[in-house]
């Protein structure tokens, strides 16, 4: 499994031949500027939920590669209206993809589109891939839910939100590692905007302290489990 970060909470996860892109939000990152969505390739696009900072380009990337949408109901439905295809869960739920075993749980934050429609209630995604296992948190505050996670999957990384005010902070996410019994962390959702800016070494030997492992990947860099 290839994990490429591609800023804010956007990620490429390549399991096998198949590309999985999550919440696309490139082309208005300025940050991001050096990566260029009309050559990023999909086969399903998972969304988190409905803020424009995770939805941004899922429009123009999916009509281009014909991508399946994998998120709640709500979404799937506004971007069927929009004729691209999906296949909507809810929480709980598990499905077989050609990529592995996708089960979509709990995330505490919320979910409207950028109009201010109703976007379902927001959630993350634990992959099975399969070799790898792994958990990709959404926006979400620290919740007790966390602790599900590993009674099903042990996992070989957690994704978690860092950047605090919209999310968990890195004090919360260490927790969270904690709870979803993973010691191996990536950072996500800092830096892109004033209210998430965090300082990376700090943040980094917080979770050193507690013999955790925090990565934070330059935009477009990747990593393999
Ligand atoms: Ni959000
Ligand atoms: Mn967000």
């Amino acid at each position: 499994m290839k994990i490429t970060y591609y800023g804010h909470a956007s990620l490429g996860i390549q399991v096998n031949d198949v590309h999985i892109l999550v919440d696309p939000f490139i082309s208005a990152n300025p940050k991001a500027s050096h990566i260029n969505i009309e050559t990023l390739k999909a086969d399903y696009i998972l969304l988190t939920h409905a803020h424009q900072d995770h939805i941004l380009d899922v429009e123009a990337i999916a009509k281009r590669t014909n991508a399946i949408i994998i998120s709640n109901f709500e979404i799937v439905s506004h971007f069927e209206n929009m004729g691209i295809e999906g296949h909507p869960m809810n929480h709980g739920g598990s499905w077989d993809f050609e990529f592995g075993t996708l089960k979509y749980v709990v995330a505490i934050h919320t979910s409207s589109f950028p109009d201010g429609k109703y976007g379902g209630q927001p959630g993350g995604f634990v992959i099975e891939g399969e070799h790898k296992n792994i958990y990709i948190a959404g926006d979400t505050a620290l919740t007790f839910d966390m602790k599900l996670i590993p009674m099903h999957t042990k996992l070989d990384l957690a994704i978690l939100p860092i950047g605090d005010n919209f999310t968990m902070g890195t004090e919360d996410a260490i927790i969270a590692s904690d709870f979803v019994k993973c010691d191996k962390v990536l950072g996500y959702h800092f830096d892109t905007f004033g209210y998430i800016e965090i300082d990376h070494e700090e943040a980094k030997r917080k979770f050193f302290e507690k013999n955790k492992d925090l990565m934070l990947l330059e935009i477009g860099e990747s990593l393999e489990l």
